[in-house]
C-alpha cells in the first residue's frame, strides 16, 4: 500500500523546498500519497498563497491556521494542531524542511507519536544559539529519523554531533530544483524594468533578521548605509520589517525624493528571481538567497556574523559583511572585484527524485 505522506509547509521559504518534493512524490504513486499540511505560520497572500499558486502547488489538504506569534505560542499551537491530525489520521511519514519554528514543532509533534519523521536540508549550522533557526535545526535533526543534507559541510556537522552515518543521505539542495525549473521563466521577464531599473543598475536587498529589524535605531543604521552606498536599490520589504518601518520616522525618511532605495511588497517567486537575475549585486539576512545567488553566480553581501551555509563562501559568491564593512565591499564588487565562484555538487535540480529514491527503499 502507498505510504501517506504529510509534508509540512508553514513559512514563505519552505514553499520552494516543498514543491519538488510534491512532484517528485507524486510520479512515484504506487509507493507514496502525499498530503499538504501548511502550518500558517505565514499567512498573508504574498507571503503564501503567491506561492503555492507559482510553483504549481495544490491547496493545502489541511491548513493548521497557527498564525503568528511568540515562539512558544507558535511552536505550541503547531505541535497540538498537528498531534490532533496525526492521532485521527496516522500518516506513515513526515517529511519536514529548513529550520523554521513549525518545522522543529512538527517534527516533535509526530515523533512523540512515534511516526517516523524526514528533515530535508538537515545538518546546517550556525553556531550561533541567538539565532531561533539554529535551535529549531538542533533539535529537528536529534529526533529526525531520515536526514538529507544539502552539502558534505552538513554531513560532517552530524557525524561531529555523534549522528549514526545510516541516518545521513547527501541528496544536495532541495531549493535548487525549483529554481532550475524557474529559470527560464524567470529569465523571460525583467522584473526590474517595473521598478524604473536597467539590468545590473540596481542592488537588491533583503532584511528581516530580528538582530538587523526588530529595534528601529539598528535597522534605521543599516538603511542610512544603504542610502550612503549611492547606488541604487530595490528592497522588497518583509511584513516584519514593514511594520517597524511604519511605526518610526523611518518611513517618512524613505518616501523622501532623494531616496535611493526603492521599497516594494514582497514579492512572488519569479518577480524575485528575476531580481536576482539581474541585480549588480544582492544584499540579505536570508538563508535561501545566499544560495540562489551562489547558483546563479551573482556577488551577495550577507549582512550577519555567521552562516549556517558557509559552502556559499567557500565555494560560491557569498561575503559575510558588517556593517562597517559593507561600503567598501559594495564598492569592490562595482568596480567588477569580485570572486566567480561555482556551484556545489549535487545543486543540480534533482534533489527531489534523489530523495524519493532513498524513500522507496525505506518504505520497502
Ligand atoms: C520566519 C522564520 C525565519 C524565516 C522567515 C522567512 C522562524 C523562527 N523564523 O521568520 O527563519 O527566514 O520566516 O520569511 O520560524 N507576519 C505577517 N504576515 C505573515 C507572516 C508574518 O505580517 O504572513 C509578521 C507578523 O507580525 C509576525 C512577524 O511577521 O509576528 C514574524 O513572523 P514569523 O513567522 O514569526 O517569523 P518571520 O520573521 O517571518
Amino acid at each position: 500500500m502507498a505510504a501517506k505522506i504529510y509534508l509540512i509547509a508553514a513559512a514563505r521559504p519552505n514553499f520552494m523546498k516543498i514543491a519538488p518534493l510534491w512532484r517528485a512524490l507524486q510520479e512515484h504513486a504506487d509507493y507514496f500519497t502525499p498530503y499538504l499540511i501548511h502550518t500558517g505560520q505565514h499567512y498573508d497572500r504574498t507571503m503564501s498563497e503567491v506561492f503555492l499558486r507559482e510553483l504549481g502547488l495544490p491547496d493545502p489538504h489541511v491548513h493548521l491556521g497557527v498564525g503568528s506569534g511568540t515562539h512558544a505560542e507558535q511552536t505550541g499551537r503547531v505541535m497540538m494542531a498537528l498531534e490532533k491530525l496525526c492521532l485521527n489520521d496516522r500518516p506513515d511519514l513526515v517529511l519536514v524542511v529548513g529550520d523554521v519554528n513549525s518545522t522543529m514543532a512538527a517534527t516533535l509533534a509526530a515523533k512523540k507519536l512515534c511516526i517516523p519523521v524526514g528533515h530535508i536540508e538537515a545538518g546546517l549550522r550556525s553556531r550561533d544559539w541567538q539565532m531561533p533557526e539554529e535551535i529549531n535545526r538542533i533539535v529537528t535533526d536529534a529526533v529526525s529519523d531520515l536526514l538529507f543534507t544539502p552539502s558534505a559541510d552538513a554531513d560532517e556537522n552530524l557525524r561531529a554531533e555523534g549522528v549514526a552515518p545510516e541516518r545521513i543521505y547527501l541528496v544536495g539542495n532541495i531549493m535548487i530544483d525549483t529554481l532550475v525549473q524557474a529559470l527560464p521563466q524567470a529569465k523571460s521577464r525583467e522584473t526590474c524594468r517595473l521598478f524604473g531599473k536597467q539590468p545590473r543598475g540596481y542592488a537588491l536587498i533583503t532584511l528581516h533578521r530580528p538582530v538587523n529589524v526588530d529595534d528601529p535605531e539598528a535597522l534605521g543604521g543599516i538603511l542610512a548605509r544603504i542610502q550612503a552606498l549611492d547606488f541604487p536599490v530595490v528592497f522588497p520589504v518583509h511584513p516584519r520589517t514593514r511594520k517597524v518601518i511604519e511605526g518610526s520616522p523611518l518611513a517618512a525618511s524613505l518616501a523622501r525624493s532623494e531616496s535611493r532605495i526603492m521599497l516594494s511588497d514582497p514579492l512572488g517567486y519569479l518577480d524575485f528571481l528575476s531580481l536576482i537575475l539581474n541585480a549588480r549585486f544582492v544584499l540579505t539576512d536570508s538563508g535561501g538567497i545566499q544560495e540562489e545567488t551562489t547558483y546563479l553566480g551573482i556577488p551577495c553581501l550577507t549582512l550577519r556574523t555567521t552562516t549556517e551555509r558557509p559552502i556559499t563562501i567557500t565555494q560560491g559568491t557569498n561575503e559575510l559583511v558588517t556593517l562597517a564593512d559593507m561600503q567598501a565591499q559594495a564598492a569592490r564588487i562595482l568596480a567588477g572585484n569580485w570572486k566567480q565562484g561555482s556551484r556545489p555538487p549535487l545543486w543540480d535540480g534533482a534533489t527531489a527524485p534523489r530523495i524519493a529514491t532513498v524513500l522507496k527503499g525505506w518504505h520497502g
